[in-house]
Protein backbone atom coordinates (compact mmCIF):
# COMPACT_ATOMS: atom_id res chain seq x y z
CA UNK A 1 0.00 0.00 0.00
CA UNK A 2 1.19 3.53 -0.58
CA UNK A 3 0.56 7.08 -0.03
CA UNK A 4 0.14 9.46 -3.24
CA UNK A 5 -0.64 12.58 -3.98
CA UNK A 6 -1.39 13.93 -7.58
CA UNK A 7 -3.20 16.98 -9.45
CA UNK A 8 -6.28 15.53 -11.03
CA UNK A 9 -7.68 18.27 -13.85
CA UNK A 10 -5.96 20.88 -11.72
CA UNK A 11 -7.29 19.80 -7.97
CA UNK A 12 -5.06 18.23 -5.44
CA UNK A 13 -5.60 14.76 -4.39
CA UNK A 14 -4.33 12.41 -1.99
CA UNK A 15 -4.52 9.13 -1.68
CA UNK A 16 -3.64 6.68 1.09
CA UNK A 17 -2.79 2.79 1.13
CA UNK A 18 -3.37 2.26 -2.62
CA UNK A 19 -2.51 -1.17 -3.90
CA UNK A 20 0.26 -0.89 -5.78
CA UNK A 21 -1.64 -2.44 -8.84
CA UNK A 22 -4.50 -0.31 -8.72
CA UNK A 23 -5.06 0.89 -12.32
CA UNK A 24 -6.13 4.66 -12.64
CA UNK A 25 -8.99 3.89 -15.32
CA UNK A 26 -10.43 1.75 -12.64
CA UNK A 27 -10.01 4.47 -9.59
CA UNK A 28 -11.51 7.11 -11.99
CA UNK A 29 -14.35 5.20 -13.39
CA UNK A 30 -15.31 3.27 -10.27
CA UNK A 31 -13.84 5.88 -7.15
CA UNK A 32 -14.44 8.91 -9.02
CA UNK A 33 -17.50 8.93 -11.00
CA UNK A 34 -15.11 10.16 -14.04
CA UNK A 35 -16.63 7.90 -16.21
CA UNK A 36 -15.68 9.82 -19.53
CA UNK A 37 -12.38 7.94 -19.58
CA UNK A 38 -13.92 4.97 -21.47
CA UNK A 39 -12.44 1.05 -21.14
CA UNK A 40 -12.64 -0.34 -24.32
CA UNK A 41 -9.77 -3.46 -24.53
CA UNK A 42 -8.07 -2.91 -21.13
CA UNK A 43 -4.65 -3.81 -23.06
CA UNK A 44 -3.36 -0.85 -24.55
CA UNK A 45 -4.71 -1.41 -27.91
CA UNK A 46 -7.61 1.05 -28.71
CA UNK A 47 -7.09 4.27 -26.55
CA UNK A 48 -10.41 4.80 -25.33
CA UNK A 49 -8.77 5.22 -22.11
CA UNK A 50 -6.68 7.93 -22.66
CA UNK A 51 -5.43 10.68 -20.26
CA UNK A 52 -3.17 13.11 -20.99
CA UNK A 53 -0.42 12.89 -18.11
CA UNK A 54 2.14 16.14 -16.74
CA UNK A 55 5.22 15.93 -14.95
CA UNK A 56 9.09 17.55 -15.86
CA UNK A 57 9.45 15.84 -18.85
CA UNK A 58 5.92 17.47 -20.27
CA UNK A 59 2.79 16.41 -20.69
CA UNK A 60 2.22 12.74 -22.83
CA UNK A 61 -0.98 10.68 -23.84
CA UNK A 62 -1.00 7.23 -21.75
CA UNK A 63 -3.47 4.65 -21.66
CA UNK A 64 -4.80 5.10 -18.43
CA UNK A 65 -5.86 0.75 -18.16
CA UNK A 66 -1.92 0.01 -18.01
CA UNK A 67 -1.25 2.90 -15.52
CA UNK A 68 -1.21 1.95 -12.17
CA UNK A 69 -1.48 5.27 -9.25
CA UNK A 70 1.71 5.07 -7.87
CA UNK A 71 2.82 5.57 -11.45
CA UNK A 72 0.93 8.99 -10.43
CA UNK A 73 2.83 10.60 -7.69
CA UNK A 74 3.43 14.07 -7.96
CA UNK A 75 2.38 14.29 -11.63
CA UNK A 76 -0.76 15.81 -13.35
CA UNK A 77 -3.44 13.76 -14.90
CA UNK A 78 -5.78 15.31 -16.76
CA UNK A 79 -9.50 13.33 -18.15
CA UNK A 80 -12.01 14.19 -20.62
CA UNK A 81 -13.71 15.91 -18.39
CA UNK A 82 -10.30 18.27 -17.53
CA UNK A 83 -10.06 19.52 -21.44
CA UNK A 84 -12.75 21.14 -21.06
CA UNK A 85 -13.35 24.88 -19.14
CA UNK A 86 -13.72 25.02 -15.47
CA UNK A 87 -16.87 27.31 -17.09
CA UNK A 88 -17.34 24.33 -19.29
CA UNK A 89 -15.82 26.29 -22.11
CA UNK A 90 -14.98 23.96 -24.94
CA UNK A 91 -11.33 22.84 -25.70
CA UNK A 92 -10.63 24.13 -30.01
CA UNK A 93 -10.15 20.21 -30.07
CA UNK A 94 -13.34 19.75 -28.95
CA UNK A 95 -14.97 22.52 -31.17
CA UNK A 96 -13.24 21.16 -34.40
CA UNK A 97 -14.57 17.75 -33.84
CA UNK A 98 -17.62 18.92 -33.54
CA UNK A 99 -17.33 21.47 -36.39
CA UNK A 100 -15.74 18.43 -38.57
CA UNK A 101 -18.03 15.70 -37.64
CA UNK A 102 -15.35 13.64 -36.10
CA UNK A 103 -17.83 11.87 -33.70
CA UNK A 104 -20.53 9.18 -34.55
CA UNK A 105 -21.73 6.82 -31.54
CA UNK A 106 -18.90 8.70 -29.29
CA UNK A 107 -17.32 5.72 -27.46
CA UNK A 108 -14.13 6.74 -28.89
CA UNK A 109 -14.07 10.34 -29.25
CA UNK A 110 -12.83 10.97 -25.25
CA UNK A 111 -9.74 8.97 -25.96
CA UNK A 112 -9.47 10.81 -29.42
CA UNK A 113 -9.81 14.00 -27.79
CA UNK A 114 -7.08 13.89 -24.67
CA UNK A 115 -4.70 12.48 -27.58
CA UNK A 116 -5.57 15.38 -29.80
CA UNK A 117 -5.61 18.27 -27.29
CA UNK A 118 -2.27 16.90 -25.67
CA UNK A 119 -0.88 16.53 -29.00
CA UNK A 120 -2.22 20.85 -29.48
CA UNK A 121 -0.09 21.34 -26.05
CA UNK A 122 3.01 20.31 -27.60
CA UNK A 123 2.62 21.86 -31.08
CA UNK A 124 2.54 18.23 -32.80
CA UNK A 125 1.26 17.89 -36.24
CA UNK A 126 2.30 14.73 -36.94
CA UNK A 127 -1.58 13.82 -36.10
CA UNK A 128 -1.30 10.13 -38.29
CA UNK A 129 1.33 8.97 -35.86
CA UNK A 130 -0.01 10.89 -32.38
CA UNK A 131 -3.74 9.49 -33.18
CA UNK A 132 -2.48 6.04 -34.19
CA UNK A 133 -3.02 4.59 -30.67
CA UNK A 134 -6.93 5.74 -30.76
CA UNK A 135 -9.04 3.45 -32.63
CA UNK A 136 -12.37 4.34 -34.02
CA UNK A 137 -15.15 2.42 -35.68
CA UNK A 138 -17.36 4.73 -37.29
CA UNK A 139 -15.80 7.53 -38.45
CA UNK A 140 -13.28 6.17 -40.91
CA UNK A 141 -10.91 8.60 -39.56
CA UNK A 142 -10.76 11.61 -42.08
CA UNK A 143 -13.00 13.77 -40.24
CA UNK A 144 -10.93 13.55 -37.03
CA UNK A 145 -7.89 14.12 -38.60
CA UNK A 146 -9.83 17.41 -40.53
CA UNK A 147 -10.21 18.16 -36.82
CA UNK A 148 -7.01 17.85 -35.78
CA UNK A 149 -5.60 20.06 -38.49
CA UNK A 150 -8.12 22.77 -38.00
CA UNK A 151 -6.93 22.93 -34.13
CA UNK A 152 -3.52 23.21 -34.99
CA UNK A 153 -3.07 27.06 -35.25
CA UNK A 154 -5.48 28.03 -32.26
CA UNK A 155 -4.06 28.73 -28.94
CA UNK A 156 -3.73 26.52 -26.15
CA UNK A 157 -6.31 27.08 -23.18
CA UNK A 158 -4.81 27.87 -20.20
CA UNK A 159 -6.34 25.26 -17.89
CA UNK A 160 -3.69 22.59 -19.74
CA UNK A 161 -0.72 24.22 -18.22
CA UNK A 162 -0.30 22.10 -15.22
CA UNK A 163 2.18 22.34 -13.11
CA UNK A 164 2.71 18.86 -11.61
CA UNK A 165 3.48 19.08 -7.67
CA UNK A 166 6.68 17.13 -7.86
CA UNK A 167 7.52 14.22 -6.03
CA UNK A 168 9.37 12.64 -2.83
CA UNK A 169 10.02 9.00 -2.94
CA UNK A 170 7.42 6.23 -1.78
CA UNK A 171 8.84 3.30 0.16
CA UNK A 172 6.67 0.97 2.21
CA UNK A 173 6.99 -2.42 1.82
CA UNK A 174 4.93 -3.06 -0.99
CA UNK A 175 5.86 -0.55 -2.95
CA UNK A 176 8.93 1.41 -3.56
CA UNK A 177 9.66 4.60 -5.83
CA UNK A 178 13.39 4.68 -5.85
CA UNK A 179 15.00 7.66 -7.16
CA UNK A 180 18.57 6.47 -7.83
CA UNK A 181 19.98 3.19 -9.44
CA UNK A 182 21.74 2.90 -5.90
CA UNK A 183 18.67 2.71 -4.17
CA UNK A 184 16.53 0.08 -7.17
CA UNK A 185 19.65 -1.86 -6.53
CA UNK A 186 19.69 -2.26 -2.85
CA UNK A 187 16.02 -2.89 -2.51
CA UNK A 188 16.14 -5.50 -5.38
CA UNK A 189 18.95 -6.93 -4.19
CA UNK A 190 16.81 -7.75 -0.57
CA UNK A 191 14.04 -7.98 -3.10
CA UNK A 192 14.99 -10.43 -5.48
CA UNK A 193 11.58 -11.96 -5.98
CA UNK A 194 9.59 -8.65 -6.45
CA UNK A 195 8.29 -7.21 -9.55
CA UNK A 196 10.54 -4.32 -11.42
CA UNK A 197 7.79 -1.67 -13.06
CA UNK A 198 9.01 -0.01 -15.73
CA UNK A 199 6.30 1.12 -18.44
CA UNK A 200 4.14 -1.47 -17.86
CA UNK A 201 3.36 -2.23 -21.06
CA UNK A 202 3.35 -5.72 -20.32
CA UNK A 203 3.36 -5.83 -16.38
CA UNK A 204 -0.29 -3.78 -16.71
CA UNK A 205 -1.43 -7.21 -18.60
CA UNK A 206 0.02 -8.98 -16.07
CA UNK A 207 -3.02 -7.47 -13.58
CA UNK A 208 -5.54 -6.73 -16.18
CA UNK A 209 -5.55 -10.04 -18.06
CA UNK A 210 -4.07 -12.17 -15.87
CA UNK A 211 -5.58 -10.85 -12.42
CA UNK A 212 -1.93 -11.46 -11.07
CA UNK A 213 -0.92 -10.60 -7.92
CA UNK A 214 2.84 -8.66 -7.76
CA UNK A 215 3.63 -7.01 -4.95
CA UNK A 216 6.31 -6.10 -3.90
CA UNK A 217 7.07 -4.16 -6.53
CA UNK A 218 9.37 -1.15 -7.47
CA UNK A 219 8.62 1.35 -10.13
CA UNK A 220 11.55 2.51 -12.32
CA UNK A 221 10.05 5.81 -13.74
CA UNK A 222 11.39 7.80 -11.56
CA UNK A 223 15.07 6.61 -11.30
CA UNK A 224 16.96 9.31 -12.83
CA UNK A 225 20.04 8.28 -13.72
CA UNK A 226 18.53 5.23 -15.76
CA UNK A 227 16.67 7.77 -17.90
CA UNK A 228 19.80 9.39 -19.82
CA UNK A 229 21.43 9.12 -22.80
CA UNK A 230 25.35 9.56 -22.89
CA UNK A 231 27.14 9.64 -26.66
CA UNK A 232 30.50 9.10 -26.15
CA UNK A 233 32.75 9.16 -29.14
CA UNK A 234 31.69 6.46 -31.38
CA UNK A 235 29.06 5.16 -28.88
CA UNK A 236 25.63 5.64 -27.63
CA UNK A 237 23.99 4.16 -23.99
CA UNK A 238 20.54 4.22 -23.12
CA UNK A 239 19.69 4.16 -19.68
CA UNK A 240 17.35 1.16 -19.11
CA UNK A 241 14.38 3.12 -17.73
CA UNK A 242 14.24 5.42 -21.00
CA UNK A 243 10.86 5.07 -22.98
CA UNK A 244 11.02 4.26 -26.69
CA UNK A 245 9.69 8.04 -27.08
CA UNK A 246 12.48 9.06 -25.57
CA UNK A 247 15.48 7.28 -27.60
CA UNK A 248 13.84 7.95 -30.76
CA UNK A 249 14.86 11.32 -31.50
CA UNK A 250 18.59 10.06 -30.85
CA UNK A 251 17.72 7.12 -33.17
CA UNK A 252 16.23 9.07 -35.71
CA UNK A 253 19.43 10.86 -35.83
CA UNK A 254 21.81 8.30 -35.82
CA UNK A 255 19.77 5.24 -37.02
CA UNK A 256 16.67 6.00 -39.06
CA UNK A 257 16.18 2.75 -40.16
CA UNK A 258 15.90 1.50 -36.34
CA UNK A 259 14.35 4.95 -35.78
CA UNK A 260 11.65 4.41 -38.03
CA UNK A 261 11.24 0.45 -36.92
CA UNK A 262 10.84 2.17 -33.25
CA UNK A 263 7.95 4.87 -34.90
CA UNK A 264 5.85 2.08 -35.63
CA UNK A 265 5.97 0.44 -32.13
CA UNK A 266 2.64 0.30 -30.62
CA UNK A 267 1.28 3.48 -30.67
CA UNK A 268 2.28 6.92 -29.49
CA UNK A 269 0.49 5.84 -25.81
CA UNK A 270 2.43 2.65 -25.69
CA UNK A 271 6.09 4.48 -26.66
CA UNK A 272 5.37 6.60 -24.27
CA UNK A 273 5.04 4.41 -21.35
CA UNK A 274 7.42 1.40 -22.49
CA UNK A 275 10.90 1.31 -21.90
CA UNK A 276 13.72 -0.27 -23.84
CA UNK A 277 14.92 -2.11 -20.50
CA UNK A 278 11.40 -3.90 -20.29
CA UNK A 279 11.40 -4.39 -23.93
CA UNK A 280 14.92 -6.16 -23.53
CA UNK A 281 14.45 -7.32 -20.07
CA UNK A 282 11.04 -9.57 -20.94
CA UNK A 283 13.04 -11.29 -23.37
CA UNK A 284 10.33 -11.45 -25.89
CA UNK A 285 10.49 -12.84 -28.85
CA UNK A 286 9.02 -10.59 -30.74
CA UNK A 287 10.17 -7.55 -28.87
CA UNK A 288 11.58 -5.03 -31.51
CA UNK A 289 14.41 -3.66 -30.01
CA UNK A 290 16.68 -6.54 -29.33
CA UNK A 291 17.03 -7.43 -33.62
CA UNK A 292 18.22 -3.83 -34.10
CA UNK A 293 20.48 -4.27 -31.33
CA UNK A 294 21.83 -7.53 -32.02
CA UNK A 295 22.28 -6.38 -35.23
CA UNK A 296 24.16 -3.39 -34.23
CA UNK A 297 26.62 -5.57 -32.14
CA UNK A 298 24.70 -3.57 -29.00
CA UNK A 299 26.29 -4.50 -25.19
CA UNK A 300 24.10 -5.07 -22.33
CA UNK A 301 24.84 -3.79 -18.90
CA UNK A 302 23.35 -5.63 -16.50
CA UNK A 303 23.54 -4.70 -12.28
CA UNK A 304 23.07 -6.32 -9.22
CA UNK A 305 23.63 -4.62 -5.71
CA UNK A 306 26.94 -3.21 -6.13
CA UNK A 307 28.56 -5.36 -9.27
CA UNK A 308 28.10 -4.98 -12.84
CA UNK A 309 28.98 -7.37 -15.94
CA UNK A 310 28.51 -6.69 -19.25
CA UNK A 311 27.68 -9.26 -21.98
CA UNK A 312 26.84 -9.20 -25.77
CA UNK A 313 23.27 -8.81 -26.27
CA UNK A 314 22.74 -11.59 -28.08
CA UNK A 315 23.99 -13.58 -25.53
CA UNK A 316 21.20 -12.34 -22.91
CA UNK A 317 18.68 -14.06 -24.68
CA UNK A 318 19.45 -17.93 -23.63
CA UNK A 319 15.90 -19.81 -24.51
CA UNK A 320 12.18 -18.99 -25.02
CA UNK A 321 11.45 -17.11 -21.04
CA UNK A 322 15.03 -17.73 -20.29
CA UNK A 323 17.70 -15.00 -20.04
CA UNK A 324 21.14 -14.78 -18.86
CA UNK A 325 19.65 -12.86 -15.59
CA UNK A 326 19.90 -13.44 -12.21
CA UNK A 327 17.60 -13.20 -8.99
CA UNK A 328 18.00 -9.37 -8.03
CA UNK A 329 19.62 -8.25 -11.23
CA UNK A 330 18.67 -5.73 -13.83
CA UNK A 331 19.29 -4.09 -16.82
CA UNK A 332 21.00 -0.65 -16.35
CA UNK A 333 21.45 -0.07 -20.12
CA UNK A 334 22.42 -0.65 -23.31
CA UNK A 335 25.34 0.47 -25.59
CA UNK A 336 25.41 0.50 -29.61
CA UNK A 337 27.96 1.97 -32.03
CA UNK A 338 26.57 5.54 -33.35
CA UNK A 339 27.34 4.90 -36.69
CA UNK A 340 26.33 1.66 -38.61
CA UNK A 341 25.29 3.57 -42.13
CA UNK A 342 24.39 -0.10 -43.34
CA UNK A 343 21.54 -0.95 -40.65
CA UNK A 344 18.26 -1.88 -42.05
CA UNK A 345 15.20 -2.58 -39.96
CA UNK A 346 12.18 -4.38 -41.39
CA UNK A 347 8.96 -4.79 -39.46
CA UNK A 348 6.50 -7.06 -40.49
CA UNK A 349 2.79 -6.99 -39.13
CA UNK A 350 -0.70 -7.66 -40.06
CA UNK A 351 -1.51 -3.98 -39.36
CA UNK A 352 1.23 -0.67 -40.19
CA UNK A 353 0.85 0.94 -36.81
CA UNK A 354 0.20 0.18 -33.36
CA UNK A 355 1.15 -3.77 -34.10
CA UNK A 356 3.37 -6.63 -32.73
CA UNK A 357 5.72 -7.79 -35.25
CA UNK A 358 5.21 -11.46 -36.80
CA UNK A 359 8.73 -11.10 -38.46
CA UNK A 360 11.08 -8.32 -37.73
CA UNK A 361 14.12 -8.26 -39.22
CA UNK A 362 17.64 -6.56 -39.07
CA UNK A 363 20.54 -6.23 -41.14
CA UNK A 364 24.15 -4.81 -40.95
CA UNK A 365 26.18 -5.81 -43.40
CA UNK A 366 29.78 -4.11 -45.15
CA UNK A 367 30.73 -4.36 -48.31
CA UNK A 368 34.19 -3.30 -49.37
CA UNK A 369 35.22 -3.68 -53.24
CA UNK A 370 31.89 -5.51 -53.38
CA UNK A 371 32.81 -8.30 -51.43
CA UNK A 372 30.69 -8.45 -48.03
CA UNK A 373 33.30 -8.05 -44.98
CA UNK A 374 31.03 -8.34 -42.08
CA UNK A 375 27.41 -9.34 -41.87
CA UNK A 376 25.17 -9.26 -38.42
CA UNK A 377 21.58 -10.25 -39.44
CA UNK A 378 19.10 -10.59 -36.24
CA UNK A 379 15.21 -11.66 -36.53
CA UNK A 380 12.32 -11.09 -34.11
CA UNK A 381 9.34 -14.04 -34.82
CA UNK A 382 11.45 -16.38 -36.09
CA UNK A 383 12.42 -18.81 -33.10
CA UNK A 384 11.88 -18.54 -29.51
CA UNK A 385 13.95 -16.36 -28.91
CA UNK A 386 15.37 -12.95 -31.35
CA UNK A 387 18.62 -14.40 -33.25
CA UNK A 388 21.07 -14.02 -35.55
CA UNK A 389 20.79 -15.54 -38.68
CA UNK A 390 24.68 -17.16 -38.18
CA UNK A 391 24.35 -19.33 -41.46
CA UNK A 392 22.77 -16.74 -43.83
CA UNK A 393 25.67 -14.35 -42.37
CA UNK A 394 28.19 -17.11 -43.34
CA UNK A 395 27.26 -17.56 -46.60
CA UNK A 396 27.32 -13.99 -47.10
CA UNK A 397 30.59 -13.04 -45.68
CA UNK A 398 34.04 -13.81 -48.38
CA UNK A 399 31.78 -13.53 -51.15
CA UNK A 400 30.77 -10.62 -54.03
CA UNK A 401 27.47 -8.96 -52.78
CA UNK A 402 25.67 -9.80 -55.72
CA UNK A 403 22.49 -11.45 -56.96
CA UNK A 404 23.75 -15.05 -56.86
CA UNK A 405 25.33 -14.39 -53.73
CA UNK A 406 21.94 -13.77 -52.39
CA UNK A 407 20.31 -16.39 -54.16
CA UNK A 408 22.91 -18.90 -52.68
CA UNK A 409 22.49 -17.60 -49.13
CA UNK A 410 18.85 -17.74 -48.92
CA UNK A 411 18.43 -21.40 -48.18
CA UNK A 412 20.23 -20.72 -45.55
CA UNK A 413 16.96 -19.36 -43.21
CA UNK A 414 15.93 -22.50 -43.25
CA UNK A 415 19.30 -23.71 -41.30
CA UNK A 416 19.15 -20.67 -38.76
CA UNK A 417 14.98 -20.97 -38.03
CA UNK A 418 12.36 -23.11 -37.55
CA UNK A 419 9.91 -20.44 -36.97
CA UNK A 420 6.40 -21.62 -35.23
CA UNK A 421 2.98 -20.96 -37.11
CA UNK A 422 0.63 -18.81 -35.20
CA UNK A 423 -1.80 -16.16 -35.00
CA UNK A 424 0.38 -13.59 -36.46
CA UNK A 425 1.54 -15.47 -39.03
CA UNK A 426 2.15 -19.55 -40.42
CA UNK A 427 6.07 -20.95 -40.35
CA UNK A 428 5.86 -20.64 -44.16
CA UNK A 429 5.50 -17.45 -44.08
CA UNK A 430 7.38 -16.29 -41.73
CA UNK A 431 10.24 -18.03 -43.53
CA UNK A 432 9.16 -16.99 -47.13
CA UNK A 433 9.31 -13.53 -45.93
CA UNK A 434 12.78 -13.87 -43.86
CA UNK A 435 13.91 -14.97 -46.84
CA UNK A 436 12.81 -11.70 -49.06
CA UNK A 437 13.77 -9.66 -46.14
CA UNK A 438 17.22 -10.04 -47.36
CA UNK A 439 16.55 -9.93 -51.00
CA UNK A 440 14.32 -6.63 -49.94
CA UNK A 441 17.78 -5.52 -47.97
CA UNK A 442 20.06 -6.46 -51.48
CA UNK A 443 17.65 -4.23 -53.64
CA UNK A 444 17.80 -1.55 -51.20
CA UNK A 445 21.84 -1.31 -50.86
CA UNK A 446 21.54 -1.07 -54.32
CA UNK A 447 19.68 1.73 -54.86
CA UNK A 448 16.31 0.30 -55.59
CA UNK A 449 13.25 1.75 -54.38
CA UNK A 450 11.74 -0.99 -51.64
CA UNK A 451 9.44 1.14 -49.79
CA UNK A 452 5.73 -0.47 -49.99
CA UNK A 453 4.29 2.60 -48.61
CA UNK A 454 5.76 4.92 -51.62
CA UNK A 455 4.83 4.72 -55.05
CA UNK A 456 8.09 5.18 -56.93
CA UNK A 457 8.35 7.40 -60.18
C1 LIG B 1 -0.72 -2.05 -27.08
C2 LIG B 1 0.67 -2.57 -27.04
C3 LIG B 1 1.45 -2.51 -28.19
C4 LIG B 1 2.75 -3.00 -28.17
N1 LIG B 1 3.49 -2.93 -29.31
C5 LIG B 1 4.76 -3.38 -29.30
C6 LIG B 1 5.56 -3.28 -30.46
O1 LIG B 1 5.14 -2.77 -31.48
N2 LIG B 1 6.83 -3.76 -30.38
C7 LIG B 1 7.32 -4.33 -29.26
O2 LIG B 1 8.49 -4.73 -29.25
N3 LIG B 1 6.58 -4.44 -28.14
C8 LIG B 1 5.32 -3.98 -28.15
N4 LIG B 1 4.56 -4.09 -27.02
C9 LIG B 1 5.10 -4.80 -25.87
C10 LIG B 1 5.67 -3.91 -24.78
O3 LIG B 1 5.59 -2.54 -25.10
C11 LIG B 1 7.10 -4.20 -24.53
O4 LIG B 1 7.39 -5.48 -24.21
C12 LIG B 1 7.70 -3.18 -23.54
O5 LIG B 1 8.90 -2.76 -24.03
C13 LIG B 1 7.91 -3.55 -22.18
O6 LIG B 1 8.55 -2.43 -21.57
P1 LIG B 1 7.95 -1.77 -20.28
O7 LIG B 1 8.86 -0.68 -19.86
O8 LIG B 1 6.54 -1.40 -20.49
O9 LIG B 1 8.11 -3.01 -19.33
P2 LIG B 1 7.24 -3.49 -18.11
O10 LIG B 1 5.91 -3.94 -18.55
O11 LIG B 1 7.31 -2.50 -17.03
O12 LIG B 1 8.15 -4.75 -17.73
C14 LIG B 1 8.31 -5.85 -18.62
C15 LIG B 1 9.21 -6.91 -17.96
O13 LIG B 1 10.54 -6.41 -17.87
C16 LIG B 1 10.96 -6.33 -16.52
N5 LIG B 1 11.79 -5.13 -16.46
C17 LIG B 1 11.45 -3.88 -16.84
N6 LIG B 1 12.52 -3.07 -16.75
C18 LIG B 1 13.54 -3.83 -16.30
C19 LIG B 1 14.91 -3.57 -16.01
N7 LIG B 1 15.46 -2.37 -16.18
N8 LIG B 1 15.67 -4.60 -15.59
C20 LIG B 1 15.14 -5.83 -15.44
N9 LIG B 1 13.86 -6.14 -15.68
C21 LIG B 1 13.08 -5.14 -16.11
C22 LIG B 1 9.71 -6.30 -15.71
O14 LIG B 1 9.93 -6.77 -14.39
C23 LIG B 1 8.84 -7.24 -16.53
O15 LIG B 1 9.22 -8.57 -16.28
C24 LIG B 1 3.27 -3.58 -27.00
C25 LIG B 1 2.50 -3.61 -25.83
C26 LIG B 1 1.21 -3.11 -25.85
C27 LIG B 1 0.41 -3.15 -24.60
S1 LIG C 1 -9.01 0.49 -22.69
FE1 LIG C 1 -8.11 0.17 -24.66
S2 LIG C 1 -6.22 1.20 -24.44
FE2 LIG C 1 -7.04 1.28 -22.48
S1 LIG D 1 -17.28 7.38 -33.22
FE1 LIG D 1 -17.86 5.32 -32.89
S2 LIG D 1 -15.99 4.33 -32.37
FE2 LIG D 1 -15.41 6.29 -33.01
Amino acid sequence: MADISFLLNGETVHLGDVPPTRTLLDWLREDRGLTGTKEGCNEGDCGACTVMITDDGGARALNACILFLPQLHGKAVRTVEGISGPKGALHPVQEAMIAHHGSQCGFCTPGFVVSMATAHLNGRTDHDDQLAGNLCRCTGYAPIIRAAKAAESTPVPDWMRDMPPGTDTISDENCFMPRSSDALAAWYAENPDGTLIAGATDVGLWVTKSLRDLAPVAFLGGVRDLRQTEIDGDTIRFGAALSMAEVLPTLYEHHPSYGELVRRYGSDQVRQAATIGGNIANGSPIGDNPPALIALGATLHLRKSDSRRSMPIEEFFIDYGKQDRTPGEFVEGVSLPKTAPNLRCYKLSKRFDQDISAVCGCFNVTVENDTVRSARIAFGGMAGIPKRASHVEAALIGQPWTESTIDAAVPRFAEDFTPLSDMRASAEYRLATAQNMLRRYFLERCGTATDVLKVAP
